[in-house]
């Protein structure tokens, strides 16, 4: 898989302007990228990558690359509060993000899921430099891949504006804490409730791609659905634009 880490070679704000304008815009890199957004444990990344799996195409985990810088400032003994340091992070390292996190050519798929990490990482995805040199991998990863399914909290508003299916999946706020606490073995239900609380509250308020619901995106409620049946919808979407 090609690395996430190359220079950039035009101007995102010009492509997505372009896009707003709603002018045919072939080159756009998220034309065939199926958008997943929602806060945390609304059961996006299981719907995701079974859909990237159903429909034969990559999946990438957006999260995992902000988890990633996190983890890299704290390892090197950078406050994740340091924002030009941590831009500067964010633009050096190394980072292939697939079935395995390779950070600098490190495996950190495991370390990038740890409370530490968990805490830090809201501060590092409000940096505002930090999210322009990954939205710029995104991009450059779609151009790569050709088609994929990209999850994240800004996919379908700021990275591919342009992307022909969107879904905002949400769920409840004690099922996200349900589901979240049941992944992190090493967390109470009471600590991982209050840190998705605050993680929500940072990730919908911040000033820079604040956590929303793109004004064509469709809104799934996964409280009480199974993770087939919201598949299976994903499905219907990518298949009516000509995605299946
Ligand atoms: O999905 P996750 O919990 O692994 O995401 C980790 C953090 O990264 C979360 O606080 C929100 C942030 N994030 C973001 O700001 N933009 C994205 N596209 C993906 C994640």
């Amino acid at each position: 898989m090609p690395s996430l880490s190359e220079p950039d070679k035009t101007g995102p704000d010009e492509r997505v302007l372009t896009s707003e304008l709603g002018e045919p815009a072939p080159n756009l890199p998220g034309r065939s990228v199926v958008a997943i957004d929602g806060p945390a444990g609304s059961g996006k990344s299981t719907v995701a990558k079974a859909v990237a799996e159903r429909l034969r195409i990559d999946y990438l985990d957006t999260g995992a690359m902000y988890r990633a810088v996190a983890f890299t400032a704290m390892r090197r003994g950078v406050d994740p509060e340091d924002e030009a340091l941590v831009a500067k992070i964010a633009a050096e390292m190394s980072l292939d993000v697939a079935e395995r996190v390779m950070v600098d050519g490190v495996d950190a798929t495991i370390e990038i899921r740890s409370p530490e990490v968990t805490r830090a990482v809201s501060g590092v995805a409000m940096n505002p430099l930090v999210r322009k040199e990954l939205v710029r991998r995104q991009r450059e990863w779609a151009t790569d891949h050709g088609a994929g399914v990209v999850e994240g909290r800004d996919i379908g508003t700021v990275v591919f504006p342009e992307a022909p299916v969107k879904v905002y999946m949400t769920a409840s706020d004690e099922e996200r804490a349900q589901r979240r606490s049941q992944e992190m073995l090493d967390m109470h239900y009471d600590e991982v409730a209050a840190d998705i609380a605050r993680r929500d509250h940072v990730d919908s308020t911040r000033t820079h791609a604040p956590l929303a619901v793109a004004p064509d995106a469709v809104v799934v409620d996964t409280t009480s659905s199974t993770v087939e049946q919201v598949v299976q919808l994903v499905l219907r979407l990518a298949a009516g634009a000509g995605l299946g």
